[in-house]
Order: C-alpha cells, then sequence, then structure tokens
C-alpha cells in the first residue's frame, strides 16, 4: 500500500497541515476528560453545583500536575457538574465537534459510570446521553463512534461487577470495557474475574497499564486480563523480551504524548519515547487522553510531537494513522475505505 508514496519527497514544513489533514482514528480519550473549563462553569450554574474554583481562569491554573493522581484529583472534581442525560450529550458532543475538525474519522470513547453513579446519577443518563452523542457525530460528522466503560481500578472488583451489571441493559451502546484511574498498586490481577466474565459476554478488553507502572502490569493485562490494546504501555521498554512479544503479536499501544509530558511521564516532548516504540515495529498510536486536561486534542498531540521530535516525519505520521486503522475496533470495510482516504491526503501533501 505504501509503494506509491515517495514520502522522503514531502518537505518537513508541510508536515503540521499534513498531520492536521490526515484522516485517523482516536482510541484513548476519556469522555469525563474532554470537558472543556468553560462547560464545567456552564453546567454548574445550569444545576447550582457549587465549585471549589472561583473562575475558569482559576480552575486552568490548577491544571499543573505533579503525577497522575494529581490529575485525578481535579478530574473526578470536574465530573462533579454531570448530572442529567443532556449533560452527557453535550460534553461528547462538543468532544465530536473538535475531533471533525482534526479529521478524526472514528472514535472509541472511554466512559468512567462509577464516577457518577456515586453521586446517584442513573447509569441510564450516563450511557443514553453518550449514545446519542455518538449517533449525531455519525449523522453530521461521518464519525463511526463507539463507547468503551471503564472500571475505576482504585476501587473492589466487586464494584466493578456491580456497574457491569447496572450496564448490561445497554449493551448495545458500548463495544467494550476497559480499566482506568490509579494504576499504582492496583495491579490488573485485581479485575481477573470482572473482564473474564466480560470475554463471556463478547465485550472488547483494553487497559491502561505502563503509564506510571511497571512493564509487568503490560504483561498481566495481557495474560491475566486477556487484553486486545495497551493504554500507554511506554513503560514497555523496561522489559526488552515484552517489547519483542508487543510488536510480534502486534499488540497496538495507544500512546498520549500531551498527557504523558503533562503527569510527568516523561520530562518532555523531546524526550518521549514515541519514535523507539515505532522503531521496534510496536503498533502505536496517537491520541488526547484527557484533551480538555492536557493542553490540546489529538492533532495539537500529532504536531507538537513531530515538531519536538526530529526522528518523526512523513513516514512515521503514515504509520501511526495506518496503525490508528488497525487497532481500532472498526470493521474491515471501513479500514480499507480509510486507508484509501490516507493514500489520497499523502498524495495531495
Ligand atoms: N490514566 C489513568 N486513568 C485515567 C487517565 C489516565 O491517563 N485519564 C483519565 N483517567
Ligand atoms: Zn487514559
Amino acid at each position: 500500500m505504501t509503494a506509491a508514496i515517495d514520502f522522503d519527497a514531502i518537505p518537513r514544513d508541510r508536515l503540521p497541515a499534513l498531520l492536521r489533514r490526515m484522516p485517523k482514528a482516536e482510541l484513548h480519550v476519556h469522555v469525563e476528560g474532554t470537558l472543556e473549563p468553560e462547560l464545567i462553569f456552564r453546567l454548574a450554574e445550569r444545576h447550582r453545583v457549587p465549585l471549589a474554583w472561583a473562575s475558569v481562569d482559576a480552575l486552568r491554573a490548577a491544571y499543573a500536575f505533579a503525577d497522575l493522581q494529581s490529575f485525578l484529583d481535579v478530574y473526578y472534581a470536574g465530573a462533579g457538574v454531570l448530572l442529567h442525560e443532556q449533560d452527557f450529550f453535550d460534553m461528547a458532543w462538543a468532544y465530536f465537534e473538535r475531533a471533525a475538525a482534526d479529521n478524526v474519522v472514528h472514535a472509541e470513547l472511554f466512559f468512567d459510570p462509577q464516577t457518577h453513579t456515586a453521586r446517584g446519577v442513573p447509569i441510564e443518563a450516563v450511557i443514553v446521553g453518550l449514545h446519542h452523542a455518538c449517533r449525531r457525530a455519525h449523522q453530521e460528522f461521518g464519525i463511526t463512534a463507539k463507547l468503551i466503560l471503564c472500571f475505576l481500578r482504585h476501587l473492589s472488583e466487586d464494584a466493578a461487577f456491580a456497574t457491569l451489571e447496572q450496564a448490561l441493559p445497554y449493551r448495545e451502546h458500548f463495544v467494550g470495557v476497559g480499566l482506568d484511574s490509579s494504576e499504582l498498586g492496583h495491579p490488573p490481577g485485581k479485575f481477573a474475574r470482572v473482564f473474564a466474565r466480560c470475554g463471556e459476554l463478547g465485550l472488547h478488553r483494553v487497559a491502561h497499564a505502563g503509564e506510571e507502572g511497571p512493564a509487568e502490569y503490560i504483561r498481566d493485562a495481557l495474560d491475566v486480563l486477556r487484553v486486545e490494546r495497551i493504554d500507554h504501555g511506554v513503560r514497555c521498554v523496561d522489559d526488552p523480551a515484552l517489547v519483542q512479544r508487543l510488536a510480534r503479536e502486534r499488540v497496538p499501544l495507544t500512546v498520549c504524548p500531551l498527557s504523558n509530558v503533562r503527569l510527568r511521564v516523561f520530562p518532555s516532548l523531546g524526550q518521549h519515547n514515541l519514535p523507539a516504540l515505532l522503531d521496534a515495529g510496536l503498533c502505536a498510536t496517537v491520541n488526547s487522553d484527557d484533551p480538555a486536561y492536557f493542553g490540546g486534542y489529538v492533532n495539537d498531540n500529532f504536531v507538537q510531537a513531530f515538531a519536538a521530535l526530529p526522528q518523526l516525519g512523513a513516514r512515521q505520521a503514515w504509520q501511526l494513522a495506518t496503525n490508528s486503522f488497525e487497532a481500532s475496533f472498526a470493521p474491515d470495510a471501513d479500514k480499507r475505505r480509510w486507508a484509501a482516504e490516507l493514500e489520497r491526503a499523502f498524495a495531495a501533501a
């Protein structure tokens, strides 16, 4: 498929426009992490929910994170303004408008039901509101949008089972399950039984692993949870045999460069290991994670990572977009169509 593209003929100064224009799939975005400060304040006023911050600017100023936990504390507080089905629709719709502008053709969105059900919000309001936004994204933008239900790993496996039970009446509205929240001290094995049950139910399985946690958590996510993708996974490089296995089995990694810098997984974008992951033959992808909190949506992640890392050029741009389609849970016919669109974007570069 690549034979027709002369990557070396594409000058570096055309890369930002090409990165923005190329079709791509986004596979690692928490919908609660797309809640912009302005919408947090609008929803707080709508529902007369008190906020710990006096203004949008004060809230933005709180986005200086030392690590994953210091981010999660703010992220869960921000999600406290989401009460009704309309709020979940509004949040997801705002994301899809940005995704369409970034030429995202397919998106798989994480959502955290426990963050809401713990506050008395019915799971129906969460799932139905998000589902309606996904349906409209397809109608208006042609984006195929899917939902992935995440279990919070700082809570118990019994709580995950209870959440799964509550969600099953809406089974047709989500394609898989994931595992997120505080990684250290909450290894994948804690959720072995609930992931096995999800496998029996025919749900796709993914998990955050190797963001702050060790490479061993990536192995356990594969062997114990039997996941099909690893979210983040950047710490795989600590275990060369694991890197070889990930490459051989083509286990995708959903990498989030701006998130990794904001949460201090890497000191700067220029020190990110994305080029090394691609050089090792891994099916790495670029994603935004929590774009409202980490300074940018998926195209910002692409453009800023490519600007900071001279090893990344047109060939890697094509590879990352191609990987995003391969790693998605979309049908093969869609993948072939997007591959053809990608060819056309590069032919015009
Ligand atoms: N890691 C773990 N949990 C999360 C994240 C993340 O980057 N974003 C939202 N929940
Ligand atoms: Zn994440």
